[in-house]
């Protein structure tokens, strides 16, 4: 009689352009080494005009891959063609995991999600407070804003170079968040427990403005989510004013959770070996 089990092996993706430096294949290809599955990940690059195309082929099994990660700057397109994206993804307007289902395909945003859980990690009891800072409005801003508010924070000033950018946010999360202009972030600091940096500031060594962290309150957690260099100079700064503070690298890890459990079946955990993989390879490529 012949055996009628099968093995199926799934296989991943990560997809941008460009995609090079992406750390994710480093990540997963830790955890399906760790727990022992036969899949894989991997770094497929796609140019915006092919996008389309390759999410056709992703539906209809053609690509070959059971689901995946969505970069710069794909993550928009990826959440207008799948065929079910969740209330999250849909409130950001932009997805950035994928997996398929019965010959759909399912997106959703795991951003937020590694934001809120590298704070609760590192900073276990963050969400007691009542205000929090986000610095910057673009892209990577959403996803946190959501989260922050999500978790029940109860005003969130968003303060942005192009104050316009931070009211379009304001008015597409609600009325927890307030737009403000760079000139009102000392202003605004008053009292807040969380500082978040979502801006390109003292990124890859660039210089970075000093901030007065002082009006923080007491105990308040600073963090950024740019990973590199591991401490910017802008957490360099307000750990030196005595705040704690909270690096962007928890982010990145946590945020890619969701995606291997979907594809493979098991929840994998951030541990600091897989940190240590990761501060390697940026030392490697410094
Ligand atoms: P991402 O998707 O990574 O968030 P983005 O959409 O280009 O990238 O947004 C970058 C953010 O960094 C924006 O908030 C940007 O401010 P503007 O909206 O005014 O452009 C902010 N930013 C970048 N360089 C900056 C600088 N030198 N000073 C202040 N803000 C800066």
């Amino acid at each position: 009689m012949r055996d009628s089990r099968e093995t199926f092996v799934n296989h991943a993706f990560v997809t941008g352009y460009p995609i090079k430096h992406s750390r994710s294949p480093l990540i997963h290809g830790y955890w399906l080494k760790q727990l022992g599955i036969a899949g894989s990940y991997r770094a497929h690059e796609v140019a915006p005009e092919a996008f389309p195309d390759f999410m056709r082929r992703l539906r209809d099994g053609s690509a070959g891959f059971c689901g995946g990660n969505v970069t710069i700057p794909h993550k928009e397109m990826a959440f207008e063609l799948s065929d079910r994206p969740d209330e999250l993804s849909a409130e950001l307007g932009a997805a950035n995991t994928l997996w398929l289902e019965d010959g759909r395909i399912s997106a959703t945003n795991t951003d937020g999600r590694g934001f809120v859980a590298n704070l609760d990690e590192r900073a276990s009891g963050w969400d007691r407070i009542s205000t929090a800072v986000i610095l910057g409005a673009g892209g990577a801003s959403r996803a946190v804003i959501q989260a922050v508010r999500d978790r029940g924070v109860r005003t969130i000033h968003v303060v942005n170079r192009t104050t316009a950018r931070a009211q379009e946010l304001a008015d597409r999360f609600g009325e927890a968040v307030e737009a403000h202009p760079i000139e009102a972030l000392s202003e605004v600091m008053a009292d807040a427990g969380l500082f978040v940096n979502t801006t390109s500031l003292g990124m890859d060594g660039e210089p970075a403005p000093s901030i007065d962290f002082s009006p923080l309150a007491t105990g308040a957690v600073v963090t950024d989510i740019v990973y590199v260099p591991l401490k910017t100079p802008l957490l360099r700064q307000a750990e030196e004013q005595g705040f704690r503070i909270v690096d962007g690298l928890g982010m990145l890890l946590h945020q890619a959770v969701p995606g291997f459990e979907k594809w493979f079946g098991r929840r994998p955990v951030v541990d600091e070996t897989l940190r240590q993989v990761i501060i390697k390879d940026m030392d490697v490529h410094a």
